[in-house]
Parts: structure tokens; sequence; C-alpha cells
């Protein structure tokens, strides 16, 4: 499926913040890839925040464009959250993509942004189409935006999980998502053990 990048803007007003959501363009890269680096390397530290920047560079440089979205918060000129999905290949004909590295500016955080982004990129895979959506992460935390546990008896994560409990799903098409017999493949830049 070819998944064009649309002109999507939305301008939303939260928190007293006038907050702009829109599709990540790649002349946005350098500002996106230094703030995960600097939220990560705050909230994880300095290796994490190196190794989060790098995954995201990775991402944008090596994915081909209908196998990667992302998508920008941006209040007063300046980026402050991003989202990036890409392409999970799983067996049969369901389209499904897989929600990773999100972040929100540090001093931006808590003040529902991060749901409100993370809602609004679902909604947008959700307009072209895709069946579901996958991450790996806090279910506590993902679990406040639609995502729910999935065993690895029903779909197979596409590299060993060292926490299985942060396998998350959930369906996009309004029907439960059935066990799926193989395995998933993840994109170039994810294919790797130390993130999962
Ligand atoms: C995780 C993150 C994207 C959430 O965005 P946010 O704008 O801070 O979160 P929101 O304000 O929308 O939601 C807040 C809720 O999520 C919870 N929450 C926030 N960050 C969390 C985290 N890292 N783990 C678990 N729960 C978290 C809060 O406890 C709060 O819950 P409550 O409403 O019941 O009190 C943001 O805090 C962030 O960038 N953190 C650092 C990077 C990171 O951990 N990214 C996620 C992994 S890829």
């Amino acid at each position: 499926m070819a998944l064009r990048a649309q002109s999507v803007q939305n301008k939303l007003v939260g928190y007293g913040l006038k907050m702009e959501l829109s599709l990540f363009d790649s002349s946005q890269s350098q500002e996106v890839i230094e703030l995960f680096t600097k939220v990560f390397s705050t909230s994880e530290g300095e290796t994490e925040g190196q190794l989060i920047g790098n995954l995201v560079s990775e991402l944008i440089a090596t994915t081909e464009p209908q196998d990667l979205i992302g998508f920008v918060s941006i209040s007063g000129g300046d980026i402050v959250g991003s989202i990036l999905f890409s392409r999970l290949d799983v067996p049969g004909e369901k389209i499904a993509f897989i929600l990773s590295p999100v972040a929100i500016a540090t001093n931006e955080q808590g003040k529902g942004k991060g749901q409100q982004l993370i809602n609004y990129g679902i909604s947008h895979l959700k307009s072209l189409s895709v069946d579901m959506v996958f991450t790996y992460g806090d279910p506590n935390f993902y679990s406040k935006v639609g995502f729910n546990p999935i065993s690895e008896s029903i779909v197979k994560a596409p590299l060993k999980l060292t926490y299985p409990e942060g396998w998350l799903a959930q369906s996009l098409d309004g029907s439960s998502i059935k066990a799926m017999e193989g395995t998933s493949h993840c994109v170039e830049a994810l294919n790797d053990q130390k993130y999962w």
C-alpha cells in the first residue's frame, strides 16, 4: 500500500497553548534527532539518549518512505514532541505498523501532549487503512492510548523480547487480532537485538 505524504495539519488548543500537530517532514530530521537524544538522555541517561538518537537517525535514513511515517508537535515554532511508526510485516494480509520511539520535550511532559500525539498518529494511520499498531513499552502508559498486551502465541515479535509483558498491540480495523502463523519482520533500523 502506498502511504503518500498527505499534507495534514491540525491545530489544537490544549492546556492554554496553541499546539500544532503535523506529519514529520525530512527537513525536520536534525531537530527531531536532537529532540530524541536530549529527552532520552535526561530520562534514561546519556548512553540511552545516544542509542535512541542513533535509532531515529537510522530509521529516517534507511527506511523506505512507504514504510515510515512520523509526526511532530510544534509549539511556539519549536518541535516539542515526535513519534515514529514503521512498517511491521506480519503473516497474512493485514497491514501493521509499530510505534517506536516517541518523545515529548522534558519540560513539556506530564501535560497530556504525549497521549495527544500518539492518538493523532494512530488516527492518521487509521485513515490510511492500517489494520493494527504494535509497540514495545510500558503497558501502564500505553494502555492509556488503546494498547493491550499481546501474547507471542498470537503475533510473534520480530526479535527476542527481553520484557515479553511490554509487547503491546491494538486493532484499528474493528476486528479482534487473530492468531497468526509465522514470524513478523521489522524495518532494518529496528532489526537489532539491543532495542528489544
Ligand atoms: C512517555 C512520554 C512520551 C509521555 O508523554 P507525556 O506528555 O509526558 O505524557 P502524558 O502527559 O500524555 O500522559 C501522562 C501519563 O502517562 C504516565 N507516564 C508518562 N511517562 C511515562 C513513562 N515513561 N512510563 C510510564 N508512565 C508514564 C504518567 O504517569 C501520566 O499518567 P496519569 O495521567 O495517570 O498521571 C514522555 O513522558 C517522554 O517523552 N518520556 C521520555 C521518553 C520515553 O520514555 N518515551 C517512551 C518510550 S519510546
